[in-house]
């Protein structure tokens, strides 16, 4: 058996949420035809592969993480004729696509789950978790984990909304159904997936072993047999739980069931160990760096890994880890330290902008199921309403989730009419227009960062190792390879800081400051790419 073929090692990906990207219809949500407007904005960016949130037809509970049915296209985003035709446009561009793929839960209007409901004699009821009893696991977007079912007198399982209830991955034709399912989009043409959560489906819930549960591998090889062994696609498999030497094991060949993964701990160091996502702390960087070196010493030889700030879930990273007032300097600077990391880049929309998170005054402005139940849970615990709020300024789902800004037209240029979220009041000076005309953009920036790493195989292959890791303020790290090295060095700070590495042998290809020439010491936000090349007979 032949190595797959890693053209996604050096692929740039770039997340589209579909909801919120582009609305052709004017109807306030954006869709599979205001993609297709957008292609060539991708393409210049540099972007080689588009991943799509779900766009499968769902009551959008959950945002289209409710799947009703696997084989349909949501009307909403329009129809399967139309998304042929962006998966042609999208490979006739030389560009590739991948699918969401949420498969440890459906939708409860799924015709499983409504059989499963209405009839506990057939055979779909197995296909979900039912207990005469509930245990103490809770569902992560607040409360119980079970929910009653009054006409069986049974509990049913669901990790996230009631609306979505958890498959039983035990159920051996339940199995052959997603088979089914991943092979009909591969078949269709699609270039791979993200697998949602995927490594909660090899749970064992009686003895609460949920992530990474002892079934997990099982599932996963008999899934890479039946689906992507002998094709040539990709497979990303969100993974929170997941340790990082699991990580490595899952995606080293022969194993190499999935191609890479989603580790989550590098974003998990501003929360409060031990408490929910909502309590903050402050970053420490050292610790940061600390983490990212030991995942890269992971991935040294073998296995491979993704690298992001940020996604659908996640707050925007120049307003969590950045400062808004130097907007463009920190959205380069945290891009770069990022991105030169080994590991395949994931832009998630509107990064390449700088756009930032999203303060609501009130709670009915969020659309958001988890942050909506938060807000219920806390109050009843009795936390403050300000507190909430504040909470959610930092750590809302749909600080990242508001409309992209195209231009400075009405609702930024995302739709003709209101859109189903509110739009960034910051949209008149972030957006595309402007960042297009502008050479010193961030997006513009962006694109000739990715040009140079597209340029040295020293990005792919290349060992990491961080300098002067104890440094507060100073993100530094050099790839090794051959004889050309690379040296990034980035001021993660909005104060001026001293340079003390030594940089002489060096020549700077990139910087994100006009003036090239540096100085001792580094302004707010700088960050700087270099490159040192070796006499050949060394
Ligand atoms: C993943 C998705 C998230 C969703 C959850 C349940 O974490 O990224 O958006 O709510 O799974 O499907
Ligand atoms: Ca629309």
């Amino acid at each position: 058996m032949e190595e797959k073929i890693n053209w996604w090692k050096n692929s740039v990906i770039y997340q589209i949420y579909p909801l919120s990207f582009n609305d052709s219809n004017n109807d306030g949500i954006g869709d599979i035809n205001g993609i297709r407007e957008k292609l060539d904005y991708l393409k210049n960016l540099g972007v080689d592969v588009i991943w799509f949130s779900p766009i499968y037809e769902s009551p959008m509970v959950d945002n289209g993480y409710d799947i009703s049915d696997y084989y349909k296209i949501n009307p909403i985003f329009g129809t399967i004729e139309d998304f042929k035709n962006l998966l042609n446009e999208v490979h006739e561009k030389g560009m590739r696509l991948i699918m969401d793929l949420v498969v440890n839960h459906t939708s409860n209007e799924h015709v499983w789950f409504k059989e499963a409901l209405s009839n506990p004699n057939s055979k779909y009821r197995d296909y979900y978790i039912w207990r005469d009893k509930p245990s103490d696991i809770n569902s992560v977007f607040s409360g119980p984990a079970w929910t009653f079912d009054k006409m069986s007198n049974q509990y049913y399982f669901h990790l996230f909304a009631k609306e979505q209830p958890d498959l039983n991955w035990q159920n051996e034709d339940l199995r052959k159904e997603i088979y089914q399912i991943i092979n009909y989009w591969l078949d269709f043409g699609i270039d791979g997936f993200r697998l949602d959560v995927i490594d909660l489906i090899g749970k064992n819930i009686d003895n609460k072993q949920v992530a990474d549960g002892p079934f997990l591998e099982k599932h996963l090889k008999e899934m890479y047999d039946n689906c992507f062994r002998d094709r040539d696609v990709m497979t990303v498999g969100e993974t929170p739980a997941l340790s990082v030497d699991r990580a490595k094991e899952l995606t080293t060949y022969p194993k190499n069931y999935l191609d890479m993964v989603f580790q989550f701990s590098h974003i998990a160091l501003d929360e409060v160990k031990g408490k929910s996502k909502w309590h903050k702390k402050m970053l420490d960087l050292v610790e940061l760096k600390e983490l990212f070196q030991s995942i890269q010493n992971t991935f040294k030889t073998s296995g491979w890994t993704s690298l992001f700030w940020s996604n659908h879930d996640q707050p925007r990273a120049v307003s969590r880890y950045g400062d808004e007032n130097y907007n463009y300097e920190s959205a380069t600077m945290l891009m770069t330290v990022l991105y030169g990391l080994k590991g395949t880049p994931f832009i998630y929309q509107g990064e390449e902008l700088g756009m930032t998170g999203i303060k609501f005054d009130s709670i009915n402005q969020y659309k958001d199921v988890e942050s909506i139940n938060m807000y219920n849970e806390y109050l009843n615990l009795g936390y403050d309403e300000k507190w909430i709020l504040d909470a959610l300024h930092t750590k809302s789902r749909d600080n990242s989730r508001t409309p992209m800004q195209w231009d400075n037209s009405k609702y930024a240029g995302f739709s003709k009419v209101k859109p189903w979220i509110e739009v960034n009041e910051n949209y008149k000076n972030i957006n595309a227009q402007n960042q297009l005309n502008d050479k010193n953009s961030v997006y513009n920036y962006f694109k000739k960062f990715f040009e140079l790493r597209k340029n040295y195989q020293t990005f792919i292959d290349g060992e990491t190792k961080f300098v002067e890791i104890k440094s507060k303020n100073i993100f530094a790290y050099q790839r090794l390879y051959k004889n050309k090295n690379i040296l990034i060095i980035g001021n993660f700070n909005n104060k001026p800081n001293e340079l003390t590495i030594d940089i002489e042998n060096y020549t700077l290809l990139l910087t994100n400051y006009e003036n090239k020439k540096i100085k001792n010491i580094l302004p707010p936000y700088w960050v700087g790419v270099f490159m040192e090349e070796l006499n050949d007979d060394n």
